[in-house]
C-alpha cells in the first residue's frame, strides 16, 4: 500500500488529499476504514451495473462491517449517465436517504462514475465530501485525480462541471483484474499520454513492456497507477483550476481532436475514452510535426506503440470534416483558437493557440495524401 499526496496550496483551508494506491488483498476493509470518520452524515455510494455486480458486495460489505448504512444508487454503465438527468436522479436518491451535510458520497466505478459522483458531490447541498475509488485503469491514473468533475450536453462532452477535489482517492489494483482488455487498453492510453507530455522514463517502460501491460501484468499495472499519478498530482498542484500558466493544460494533449472523435463516434460506434484519446494524440503528433514545433518522429514512435498497446491507430479512417467541425466548440477554445498541446521531446510539452480551420487543413491533407 503506497501512499500519495496532492498538495494544494491555495488560501483557504488546507483541501490536500492522499492517492492510496492498494494493490493488496482486502483493500475494501481499508478503504472502508478510511471512509468511516469522513461520513458522519451518512454515505452515498455511487456506482455502475457492472461494478456493482463484480465489486459491489464485496466493498458493501466491508462499509456495513465499519457500521455504515450506504445509500447505493446504481446508474447504468458508459458515457450515457454523464447526463444532467442522471444528476437529478442521483442527488434526489440521496435526499430521500436523509443524508446531511456532513454526508461523503462514495464513486466507486470508472470515469463515468468518478465525473458523475464528483459533480453531484459538488451541488447536492451545496456540496458534500466525494471519495473517489477508482475501478477502471482511466480512473486510476487520471480520471479520480484533480478534482475536475462533469457532465455532457448533446453539444459535447464534459460542457457542465465544476472543481472539486476528492477528500480521498483510494486505487484498489486487484480490482483492474476484471476489466475488459478493451477497457484495460484504454487505460493505457492515459499512461501514454503521461509519458509522452511529462515523462520519458514512463514512455519507454511502456516501449519495453507493452504486452505485458496489455496482458494487465498486476506489478506492471501498479507501477504505472504509480507513475501516472505522481506526475498527474504535481501537474494539479501547481495548477489546480488550469488557468494557464501553470502547466495543467498540458494534460489535454491528444483530447482536443479526442473529444471531437470520441463524441462523434456516440451515435454509431461508440470509442473508448482512451481509444478516442491514442487517435487524437496521433492527430497532435502529425500537427506538432507540421508546424514545426512539435517532435517530428513523435507519430512515427507513438502509432507502433498504441498498437502495441490495443489501441487504434488508423487516424485517418476517423478523420471527417464532420468531426473536426465539433473541435470548434470544445469548451477550452478561446479568442477563436483552442489551446494545442504538442510534444516538443518525448517526455516534454507545450500549449500552442491554433485555429479550428487550421488544425483541419493540416489533418485533413494529411488523409488526402495518403
Ligand atoms: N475528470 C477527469 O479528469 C477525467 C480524466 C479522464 C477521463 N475522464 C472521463 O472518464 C470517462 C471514461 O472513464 P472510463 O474509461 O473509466 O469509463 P467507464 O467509467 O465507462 O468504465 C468503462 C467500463 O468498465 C466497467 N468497469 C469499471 N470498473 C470495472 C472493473 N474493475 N472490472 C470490470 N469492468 C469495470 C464499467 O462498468 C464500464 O462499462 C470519460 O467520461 C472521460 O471524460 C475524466
Ligand atoms: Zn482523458
Amino acid at each position: 500500500v503506497r501512499r500519495l499526496e496532492v498538495r494544494l496550496s491555495a488560501v483557504g483551508p488546507d483541501r490536500s488529499y492522499s492517492i492510496v494506491i492498494d494493490a493488496a488483498p482486502g483493500a475494501e476493509e481499508r478503504l472502508a476504514a478510511e471512509v468511516a470518520p469522513r461520513a458522519a452524515g451518512g454515505l452515498g455510494l455511487l456506482t455502475d451495473e457492472t461494478v456493482a455486480r463484480l465489486h459491489g458486495p464485496r466493498v458493501e460489505q466491508a462499509l456495513r462491517a465499519r457500521g455504515l448504512d450506504p445509500a447505493r444508487v446504481t446508474v447504468p454503465d458508459g458515457e450515457g449517465s454523464k447526463s444532467l438527468r442522471t444528476v437529478e436522479t442521483v442527488a434526489e436518491a440521496l435526499a430521500q436517504r436523509g443524508l446531511d451535510r456532513r454526508a461523503a458520497l462514495l464513486a466507486l466505478g470508472g470515469g463515468v462514475v468518478g465525473d458523475l459522483g464528483g459533480f453531484v458531490a459538488s451541488v447536492f447541498l451545496r456540496g458534500v465530501t466525494v471519495i473517489q475509488a477508482p475501478t477502471t485503469l482511466l480512473a486510476q491514473v487520471d480520471a479520480s485525480v484533480g478534482g475536475k468533475t462533469g457532465v455532457n450536453l448533446p453539444s459535447g462532452k464534459n460542457l457542465v462541471g465544476t472543481f472539486h477535489q476528492p477528500a480521498l482517492v483510494y486505487a484498489d489494483v486487484t480490482a483492474l483484474a476484471t476489466l475488459s482488455p478493451r477497457d484495460l487498453a484504454s487505460g493505457l492510453a492515459e499512461v501514454v499520454k503521461h509519458g509522452a507530455i511529462a515523462s520519458a522514463e514512463l514512455f519507454e517502460l511502456l516501449e519495453r513492456r507493452a504486452e505485458a501491460a496489455r496482458a494487465g501484468d498486476p506489478e506492471l499495472l501498479e507501477e504505472l497507477v504509480e507513475r501516472s499519478c505522481a506526475i498527474k498530482a504535481a501537474v494539479v498542484a501547481a495548477d489546480e483550476r488550469e488557468t494557464g500558466a501553470g502547466g495543467r493544460e498540458r494534460l489535454n494533449f491528444g483530447h482536443t481532436v479526442g473529444h471531437a472523435l470520441e463524441t462523434a463516434s456516440l451515435a454509431a460506434a461508440p470509442l473508448r475514452h482512451g481509444e478516442a484519446v491514442a487517435l487524437g494524440m496521433l492527430a497532435a503528433a502529425r500537427v506538432g510535426a507540421r508546424l514545426g514545433l512539435g517532435d517530428a518522429t513523435l507519430e512515427a514512435r507513438l502509432a507502433p506503440l498504441l498498437g502495441r498497446l490495443g489501441l487504434p491507430v488508423d487516424l485517418d479512417a476517423h478523420l471527417s470534416p464532420a468531426v473536426l467541425a465539433r473541435v470548434g466548440v470544445d469548451k477550452k477554445r478561446a479568442g477563436g483558437r483552442v489551446s494545442f498541446v504538442l510534444v516538443d521531446r518525448i517526455g516534454s510539452s507545450l500549449v500552442t493557440p491554433l485555429a479550428p480551420a487550421e488544425l483541419e487543413q493540416i489533418l485533413l491533407a494529411g488523409k488526402n495524401r495518403c
